[in-house]
């Protein structure tokens, strides 16, 4: 073992180059995981919670969470969204137990005794609260003020919705750095449009969540990995691209395809060899590629934004996806996509996007490989807590970078999660 180590928090880090190399217990230990839920996901951030076109009505409601608890974002008769704790404020049951509907009446109802709520989270009805015939009851000086759900701050952003347990949180923007990389990507594709759910899709994946984590922010892997990305030119390192670092560890990666000089792809090739295999396979539908070019008005193609500590929005040719991380204890997560394009698409536009879902989501032609990544790496490091990972491509610092040849972006991650951590 390296001389210049520290231990923190039961975890060994090496003194120097911390971020470039991570013990692979923050993987596997239940402290380490009890820890992230107060000093992350009810911390001082902000958590993606959904759409505001998954909830576009006046008492339409969606449950989902935040780390791993369980929230309902709910839109009030005014059409203000709200986001509460889904846990009754009498003994503690869920009291919504649908995935997302229309809660026409405004009331939220508890099985168990029925005590209600409405949209905001406020207790509205009690049963039997003066008890019956004299008997029983609520205490006179019961107040119903004092028995609301718990809240959360919620702010829409362009059409995405997220929530803080933090009442000291500054704004999101503010959140998401103040130079404005990511932010512009983000408004790229929100900012301005009438968004519209086109499809969901969940995926249980047997992984600790940080894994899947640095696999968004990864771009050393996706022309490796995945066979399809190179061998159909939909991305490879060698293509005009680059990263982008804003609010400690938010990250933004993108490409542009048909880019990559001749040069660069012979270069490519001798280092690649599995994955480059564009000579001996053709699609037997290219329709799946054709697409449409330049509809935001530029030549990338490939857009990655990972928003700490939940959030992956994708832009990969024409397809659009929210992917949201739920982690489910130490060793699993839920990943929740939610496919989505404009109410603007024509009938060709909307094709398009449907027909490029094959390339993403559980099953996807591109992201198939991704959960099966952080699947394997979970097995591996069960029982090697103290050892270390190397994170070194690129070199051992945290900057933007124009190019794809870097983890400067996951050693961002771990700068900012050391901090959050106290580590
Ligand atoms: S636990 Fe909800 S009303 Fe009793
Ligand atoms: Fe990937």
């Amino acid at each position: 073992m390296d001389a210049r180590v520290k231990r923190t928090g039961g975890l060994i880090w090496p003194e120097e180059g911390v971020n470039s190399a991570v013990p692979y217990g923050v993987f596997t230990e239940q402290a380490v995981y009890d820890e992230e839920q107060a000093r992350i996901f009810r911390g001082p951030t902000w958590n993606f919670i959904g759409l505001a076109a998954e909830v576009p009505n006046p008492g339409d409601y969606k449950a989902t969470f935040v780390g791993d608890t369980p929230i309902v974002m709910t839109r009030d008769e005014k059409g203000d969204i709200h986001a509460w704790v889904n846990r009754c404020a009498h003994r503690g049951a869920l009291v919504c137990r649908e995935l997302r509907g229309n809660n026409a009446a405004g009331t939220y109802t508890c099985v168990y005794h029925q005590w209600s709520f409405d949209a905001r989270g406020d207790l509205v009805g009690v049963p039997f609260r003066r008890g019956l015939g004299g008997k029983g009851g609520y205490p006179a000086d019961f107040d119903t003020k004092q028995h609301g759900l718990r809240k959360l701050r919620v702010e829409n952003y362009h059409g995405a919705v997220f929530a803080t347990f933090d009442d000291a949180m500054p704004g999101f923007q503010d959140y998401l750095g103040a130079d404005g990389a990511v932010d512009q990507h983000l408004r790229r594709v929100l900012e301005g449009r009438d968004i519209e759910v086109i499809g969901h899709a969940r995926q249980y994946i047997p992984s600790n969540w940080k894994f899947y984590a640095e696999n968004t922010k990864d771009p050393y892997h996706a022309s490796l990995l995945h066979l399809f990305h190179m061998t159909f030119g939909l991305y490879r390192s060698s293509q005009v691209g680059g990263v982008k670092i804003t609010g400690g560890w938010h990250t933004v990666l993108f490409s542009r395809s048909g880019t990559d000089s001749e040069e660069a792809i012979s270069e490519t090739k001798d280092s690649q060899l599995r994955t480059y295999q564009a000579d001996s396979y053709t699609l037997a539908d290219p329709s799946l590629l054709k697409g449409r070019k330049g509809e935001w008005g530029d030549d990338v193609t490939l857009v990655i934004m990972s928003l700490m500590p939940n959030l992956v929005i994708q832009q990969i040719q024409n397809t659009l996806a929210v992917r949201q991380i739920v982690p489910k204890g130490r060793d699993a997560f839920e990943l929740v996509w939610t496919y989505f394009g404009y109410k603007t698409d024509d009938e060709e536009l909307r094709n398009i996007r449907l027909k490029q879902i094959n390339l993403i989501g559980p099953a996807g032609l591109i992201s198939m490989e991704d959960g099966e990544s952080s699947v394997i790496c979970q097995q591996a490091v069960v029982r090697d807590q103290n050892d270390w990972s190397c994170i070194e491509m690129g070199g051992r610092d945290v900057k933007d970078a124009d190019h794809l040849v870097t983890e400067t972006t996951i050693r961002a991650f771990w700068d900012e999660y050391r901090q959050l951590m106290g580590y």
